[in-house]
């Protein structure tokens, strides 16, 4: 990666460390007048503070139209305020960023991916144009968190993450049940197969989502920010404390002081993304049922640090890492909930104990994971939040890699265990999700037969994007059918549930196997040998793809086009730049 010119650490100006280390190249002296004029312009008060005070970025992923980012903003100004207060100065801006629950519709979330990349990039850009001396990043949706931290892995200048954190959760009273984003969904396919009312629907939309915060179960958000804590890139507790706690802001203001140990001791984000590190956030991953995208964005962040994760390790750790959490999306609690119980620190500090995570890794803090958490209250033995090892909900992880002949660069599966181990069925094949919501409104997808849905095209370079496949899912358990299995070279959202298989490489617009599944081969996915194949033989399969031809790519113009050149495969993060 590019190193910048900057002052070496531990060098001393008037008896004191240097801490505006690539801030001073054109605050100290006159090579950079015009530099200093405009930074005078933007706030800064006196020369003493322009010689002296480390800059430091504070990038939210602010907008408004969204309730995972909406308050992020607010955050950033108690982060600038905080830097004040500890001898630093604060530089807030934002990246872009979407929601992915209002992308969901096919078109938007074709962008969903490809933000996570113009995060890093923005990110990036801003950190090394302006000669920030440190970073503090404040992501709120999905695709946030690994851009913030893929950033953080190319400027390498001492950085922290601070979390938007969840919403609370909602409460139907036509249901008289909770209720949270993915009940939306559920509602939508209970509604088609009428087993609730419009008003019903209508009902649980309203209060699905009430006030700030990322979606509340352990869906994409809430996975990558477990992980990255478990990384230690965050304070302890950031990602369990909730959107509007005044936690929360407590955590701003710590995260500078934080910081500025972090400028000290020139603790950089890659002294603490590494090998070890990743292990961490696997494990977390698998303990707490995270989302199938963690495979895609852990490889994205270890390719941007140069680090060789590969896809095969998620099935090293899946095999000896059991499945304890009950959090939704197939379970009960949300993240709120296991924030009463102690939230991450106290379960980092359980994991420690039982020698599954490495408490070892330095941190953000200058202290090690463990000591990080040795104040955490232990977990109570009477919560059943966080199951014990010896009662797990399954032994195994749920993430599975699966390989055959149908995916033979790679597939990631989620099995929880609820849906059995085996699947075995007919194809039914898709060009895109919106045929097969299509079919599932037409009532098309028969109750009383084993059927494998496949959606194809919605790959990195075919959706574009990999778009999210978390509609159909949805509605397939509101309408209860639960003799599918459904597969998919796109993606699913953390919120997806029952036998799905996402990330099948190489995808169908490259000519994957995929491409040549017909209605009627019949499939089968086995979560215990990791397979997942159709019954056609190499032979045919060849065959079928030399009469194949690839479907013209959906845009020629424009951001995605571009993504579209540039992006990689799923198995190597679908990463922008894998030259
Ligand atoms: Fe933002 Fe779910 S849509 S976290």
């Amino acid at each position: 990666f590019l190193e910048f010119r900057s002052i070496p650490y531990g060098t001393k100006r008037d008896g004191e460390l240097v801490l505006n280390r690539y801030s001073s190249l054109v605050t100290n002296g006159y090579e950079f007048p015009g530099a200093q004029a405009m930074l005078y312009a933007a706030g800064i008060k006196s020369q003493e503070d322009m010689r002296k005070k480390p800059q430091v970025g504070v990038a939210s992923v602010w907008w408004e139209g969204n309730p995972c980012n909406m308050h992020l903003l607010d955050l950033g100004k108690a982060v600038k305020e905080g830097l004040e207060k500890n001898g630093m100065i604060g530089w807030q801006f934002n990246t872009i960023g979407v929601s992915d629950a209002i992308t969901m519709s096919n078109q938007g979330m074709r962008f969903s991916l490809q933000s996570r990349d113009i995060i890093a990039d923005s990110i990036e850009t801003t950190t090394c144009a302006q000669h920030h001396d440190a970073n503090i990043s404040i992501p709120g949706c999905d695709k946030n968190m690994p851009g913030c931290i893929m950033a953080m892995a190319r400027h390498n200048r001492p950085s922290i993450m601070i979390y938007g954190g969840s919403i609370k959760g909602g409460y139907s009273e036509r249901l008289r049940q909770p209720v949270n984003i993915s009940s939306c969904f559920e509602a939508h396919g209970a509604l088609m197969y009428g087993k609730i009312s419009e008003a019903d629907l209508d009902d649980v939309v309203r209060h699905a989502c009430p006030g700030p915060g990322g979606c509340g179960g352990m869906y994409t958000a809430n996975t990558m920010a477990t992980a990255i804590e478990a990384m230690g890139l965050t304070l302890p507790g950031s990602s369990t404390t909730p959107a509007e706690s005044p936690a929360k802001m407590r955590e701003c203001l710590r995260a500078t002081e934080a910081i500025k140990v972090c400028l000290e001791k020139d603790i950089k984000p890659r002294d603490l993304i590494t090998r070890e590190s990743f292990e961490n956030a696997m494990v977390v991953t698998m303990i707490m049922g995270g989302s199938t995208n963690a495979v895609l964005h852990f490889l994205a962040m270890s390719h941007t640090a140069d680090l060789d994760l590969t896809i095969d390790d998620f099935q090293r750790v899946s095999d000896k890492i059991p499945y304890l959490a009950d959090l939704k999306p197939s379970g009960k609690y949300m993240v709120t909930d296991l924030a009463e119980i102690g939230g991450m620190p106290s379960v980092l500090k359980f994991l420690i104990h039982a020698n599954l995570v490495n408490g070892d890794i330095p941190t953000v803090t200058g202290k090690t994971l463990r000591e990080n958490c040795e104040s955490a209250p232990s977990l109570d033995p009477g919560q059943d939040i966080i199951r014990p090892l010896s009662n797990p909900i399954k032994s195994s992880g749920h993430i599975r890699i699966l390989k055959g002949n149908l995916a033979p660069g790679g597939a990631v599966a989620k099995i929880t265990g609820k849906e059995g181990k085996v699947f075995v069925g007919k194809a039914r094949v898709y060009d895109g999700e919106p045929a097969l919501i299509a079919s599932l409104e037409r009532g098309e997808i028969r109750p009383d037969e084993n059927t494998v849905l496949c959606v194809r095209y919605e790959g990195p370079k075919g959706g574009p994007g990999m778009p999210e496949q978390l509609k159909t899912s949805a509605v397939l358990m509101g309408a209860g059918l639960r003799n599918v299995a459904l597969i998919t070279d796109g993606r699913y959202s953390g919120a997806s549930h029952g036998f799905i298989v996402g990330h099948i490489v190489p995808e169908a617009q490259v000519g994957g196997p995929l491409a040549v599944l017909k209605d009627g081969d019949i499939v089968t996915i086995n979560a215990e040998t990791n397979q997942i194949s159709m019954n056609v033989s190499d032979e045919e399969i060849a065959s079928r793809l030399k009469s194949w031809k690839a479907p013209c790519l959906k845009v020629t113009r424009g951001t995605l086009a571009k993504y579209v050149h540039l992006v990689g495969d799923a198995s190597h993060g679908a990463v922008l730049d894998m030259f």
